[in-house]
């Protein structure tokens, strides 16, 4: 049976991912923060939880013992390198070849040749801007993350969601190299799809190295329709 560690399990989109490993047949071990630990209670009994910051190097080292896979929710909260420490911890302590998945948005870029729209780079703009004011969100800590772990040679993939929504799943998204593609104009992946390519990640080889920026296979650019029409 394979092993994955979920980082950032009591979240949206970690849960969703436990649920999605289960269904697989993987044995699951999941982090979270200490005071997150009753938002996995529907899952207990059905996987080890070992809660603290995911930014703890010991956390992490003891979380993905032996495990075929780490999935990680990348996020970039409060003012201490939250993402970068995360991510460097994963990279670090993940056994030799196991697959490493980490989530982010579409404003990561690997190569620079992502085509961003003047509306959404201002939107990252003020997000960034305000986030630093408040001391809530460092995103540029997300970026130094994704910079790491791009420069890194383990197997990792970065997936790079578009806004998102809840719902019933519609199925794997679609994924580009490229934001800018037109198949990712609708920008609207299901939570729980973002979820579903994540975990379905650890058995794609083709994944490996990429950053696929991905959209719902069912939205509208998706399913190849103009929008207006
Ligand atoms: N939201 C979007 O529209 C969007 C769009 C594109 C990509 N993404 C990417 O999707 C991933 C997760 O997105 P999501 O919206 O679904 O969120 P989510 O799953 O609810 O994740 C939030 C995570 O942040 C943790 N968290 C919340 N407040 C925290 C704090 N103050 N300190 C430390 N950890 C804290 C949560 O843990 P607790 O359970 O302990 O609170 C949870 O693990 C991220 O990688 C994000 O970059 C999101």
């Amino acid at each position: 049976m394979k092993k994955v560690c979920i980082v950032g399990a009591s979240g949206k989109l970690g849960q969703y991912m436990v649920q999605h490993a289960l269904n697989r047949g993987y044995e699951v071990v999941g982090v979270c923060r200490e005071k997150s630990v009753g938002k996995l209670d529907g899952f207990k009994g059905r996987i080890a939880v070992i809660p603290g910051a995911t930014n703890n190097r010991e956390v992490i080292k003891k979380a993905v013992e032996g495990c075929d896979g780490v999935l990680t929710v990348l996020v970039p909260w409060g003012i201490h390198q939250y993402s970068s420490g995360t991510a460097q911890a994963v990279l670090d302590y993940a056994p030799p070849g196991a697959r490493i998945i980490f989530s982010c948005g579409w404003h990561i870029t690997r190569d620079g040749q992502d085509v961003y729209s003047r509306s959404f780079k201002l939107l990252i703009k003020v997000a960034t801007w305000i986030g630093r004011v408040l001391r809530a969100v460092e995103i540029d800590d997300q970026v130094e993350a994704c910079r790491r772990i791009f420069a890194s040679n383990t197997p990792w993939t970065v997936v790079r969601g578009s806004g998102l929504e809840e719902g019933e799943s519609q199925g794997l998204p679609l994924w580009s190299r490229h934001v800018g593609d037109p198949v990712l104009a609708s920008n609207v992946t299901r939570r729980v799809d973002f979820a579903l390519f994540m975990v379905a990640a650890m058995e794609n080889d083709e994944l490996i190295h990429e950053a696929p920026a991905i959209v719902g296979c069912q939205s509208r650019s998706a399913l190849g329709i103009k929008a207006g029409s």
